[in-house]
């Protein structure tokens, strides 16, 4: 059976050996397996930590958690009562169905609406769906958001928000270089101060690495990045995800982080496609898509810094 769902996890399994496994809590995707074309053995390209929470007590410390409606600590208005990074994260969704099974694509449907939970903190009308497809080397993330008002009102009863899907991509983190970022201007958010950290800075580097504290949010990014290190690598492309956040929390930040395993920030670098410089706007009975996909890099491509 290429998609199984067991007590609140599905799985999806390629016929050439990939895999995907999914909780229906935040819709996050805690395993993707996968070979390369010279080393077709699966192995697994997300970094879960040990210490995480998977039975829906918290948000996932790994995998791919989906951010919406806000990223980081909320600054819009209507997103005042949200924790950091929203509620699609630490919410239970529908198992909706099946889309794709055969011998190229696996994938499947999983959709999130108001419960009365959300609309106590959030009370915009809208719908999620997320569909998660499997390649034999692919994943591919499609966040839809609909807004369902049904208002006619002037101005509009639009639904503003962030999207981001935080990616924890598994790699030796001390070796990782993650481009084309070059001369895109970017926001340090590892700096002591709000001044300094909302002051744009431009980046310098050929290939961006994490050898130190990172938190950076790029604007305008490209949408189309390369991780690498020594030996393996993926690609990411993204469809209406303007910015990219590029986070590891080292030793320094990552020892106060409760969930985290001990030297797990050497295991992966966070490479996090989003609209989360400003807001993404839907019009009632609109839907936006924001989409990732990931794909393992067959042959050592790497650039000097
Ligand atoms: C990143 C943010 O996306 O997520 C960081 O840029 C944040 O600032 C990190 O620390 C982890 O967030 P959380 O809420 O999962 O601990």
């Amino acid at each position: 059976m290429p998609v199984k769902q067991v007590s609140g996890r599905v799985t999806l399994t390629h016929a050439k050996g990939s895999s995907v496994e999914l909780l229906l809590y935040g819709a996050t995707v805690i395993s993707w397996k996968a070979g390369t074309i010279t080393e077709p053995q699966s192995i697994e390209r997300l970094f879960v930590s040990s210490k995480s929470a998977i039975d829906g007590s918290k948000p996932v410390r790994g995998g791919i958690p989906v951010i919406f409606p806000c990223f980081g600590p909320p600054s819009h208005p209507e997103h005042m009562k949200l924790a950091q990074h929203g509620f699609a994260r630490n919410e239970v969704w529908k198992f909706d169905s099946i889309i794709m099974d055969n011998d190229e694509v696996v994938s499947v449907r999983l959709t999130l609406e108001p419960t009365a939970g959300i609309t106590a903190k959030y009370d915009k009308p809208f719908h999620l769906a997320y569909i998660v497809a499997l390649a034999e080397h692919q994943i591919s993330t499609d966040l839809h958001v609909t807004n369902t008002s049904t208002s006619t009102a002037y101005p509009p009863d639009n639904l503003e928000f962030q999207a981001l899907f935080h990616n924890y991509i598994r790699a030796p983190a001390n070796d990782v270089l993650v481009f084309p970022l070059q001369s895109k201007s970017y926001f340090d958010k590892t700096e002591a101060s709000e001044e300094a950290r909302n002051k744009p800075k431009v980046e310098t580097r050929a290939g961006v690495d994490v050898r130190q504290f990172t938190d950076s949010v790029y604007e305008d990014a490209g949408g189309k990045y390369e991780v690498t290190w020594p030996g393996g690598g993926v690609e990411i492309t993204v469809r209406e995800l303007k910015d990219v956040v590029v986070w590891n929390p080292q030793q320094v930040a990552g020892v106060k982080m409760g969930d985290m395993e001990d030297g797990g920030w050497e295991r992966y670098v966070c490479v996090e496609p989003g609209h989360v410089r400003g807001f993404a706007k839907i019009e009632p009975g609109k839907t936006w898509i924001g989409q990732q996909v990931i794909s393992v890099i067959h042959h050592e491509r790497r650039i000097n810094q």
